[in-house]
């Protein structure tokens, strides 16, 4: 059987890794600025998460969700305390689209509306909700089409008032940064206004923090930069380092009922262990101030170079916009300097490098970028 052949791919066969690097079946070293997707928060290979799961995995793998599972709790309550909502819920699934499905579903439950306000260039993921409410007409199938999703402009709030003022809209999802638009903040005075009028018309209000989220930006989750609290955040990448892992944090104006949500896979023993390891690891290397600290070096350095049309972000999550095609850039850094970078869309150089990325390597990544400017 062959693959199905959906991705296109770099001719690069990653064998092993360790903290901020990789290394392919050649021997060949390259700098991680891509952090597989941003998945990986803590480095690759981390002693604590290699020793946690794999006595985790000795011991259980995997029960399912009709009995106990304290490692669950104990997730629970360190993301509460690291991200300052102790009095928001959790509930585990196992990427970051189902997370966004969960969400749009238990804000339907709420308040008993349909319609979602979405905004242009959003990405959200690929099944049935999520890609509806992900702004990319080539990736939502004719089945998934129900035009129940409105595409607003960021930033506009004028435009999203008068829609939540019909009363009709579920809910508003919207992402900490846009990754996949292209490293786009929203206004930190759009989201306070946005938290506004959703709280007046009923509105459930969903952060995907999956990209932007934990600890990424340089705060725990990106909206804390506008000091708003949303009624559902979504996380996932990060959370696992690698280990597919997602969760919902839910406000608690949300009344659970058994059997609204469920899932085999979610929140199993295995998956804890990987999510506690990361909790663990971000404390103890204060990995949210390093992604601050070198996240703002790196931006301040990269505004420096000559050439590079735009460079945005915040924290560790870093786009550099270019006036032409990245494509040959790209390929450059990653066979003639050994550097992975991400991208979105043409022109956009996407940085989500690990959060313990060190200011050598910051610096090394500047170095390697000039050669091939
Ligand atoms: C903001 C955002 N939401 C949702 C997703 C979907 O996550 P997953 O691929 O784990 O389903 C992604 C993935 O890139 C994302 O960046």
């Amino acid at each position: 059987m062959k693959l199905f052949d959906v991705y296109p791919l770099f001719d690069v066969n990653i064998i092993s890794g360790k903290g901020c690097h990789v290394w392919d079946d050649k021997g060949i070293e390259y700098l991680d600025l891509y952090g597989g997707h941003a998945v990986i928060s803590i480095g690759h290979s981390h002693p604590h998460y290699v020793k946690m799961i794999t006595e985790q995995v000795s011991k259980l793998g995997f029960y399912s969700n009709s009995v106990i599972n304290t490692l669950q709790k104990d997730v629970a309550s360190r993301l509460g305390e690291i991200s300052g909502y102790n009095d928001y819920s959790l509930f585990l699934i196992n990427s970051g689209a189902e997370a966004n499905e969960n969400a749009l579903k238990l804000a339907s439950f709420h308040n008993g509306r349909s319609r979602v306000i979405s905004f242009n260039k959003s990405f959200h993921g690929r099944t049935s909700l999520a890609v509806e409410v992900t702004n990319n007409p080539k990736i939502v199938a004719p089945i998934n089409d129900h035009g129940q999703v409105t595409f607003l402009a960021l930033n506009d709030i004028e435009t999203v008032r008068k829609e939540l003022y019909k009363k009709d809209v579920c809910a508003v999802i919207i992402e900490g940064i846009q990754g996949v638009g292209g490293i786009k903040i929203p206004d930190d005075s759009f989201l306070k206004q946005l938290r506004e009028v959703c709280t007046e018309t009923g509105t459930v209000l969903i952060l995907d923090e999956i990209q932007s989220g934990y600890g990424r930006s340089g705060k725990f989750f990106a909206h804390q930069y506008a000091g708003i609290r949303p009624d559902i955040i979504t996380v996932a990448k990060g959370i696992g380092n690698g280990f597919p892992m997602s969760g919902i944090l839910i406000s608690p104006i949300f009344k659970p009922v058994y059997g609204m949500l469920g899932t085999t896979f979610g929140g199993n023993h295995l998956a804890c262990s990987a999510a506690i390891a990361v909790l663990d690891v971000m404390k103890e290397e204060h990995l949210v101030d390093n992604a601050a600290k070198v996240g703002n070096y790196l931006l301040n350095e990269l505004k420096k170079i000559e050439g590079i049309k735009d460079v945005r972000g915040r924290g560790l999550m870093i786009g550099l916009e270019f006036d032409y095609s990245i494509k040959d850039l790209r390929k450059s850094l990653l066979y003639d300097q050994h550097v992975f970078t991400g991208v979105s869309g043409t022109n956009v150089l996407r940085l989500l490098p690990p959060l313990c990325l060190s200011m050598d390597e910051a610096d090394d990544f500047i170095s390697r970028l000039k050669n091939v400017l």
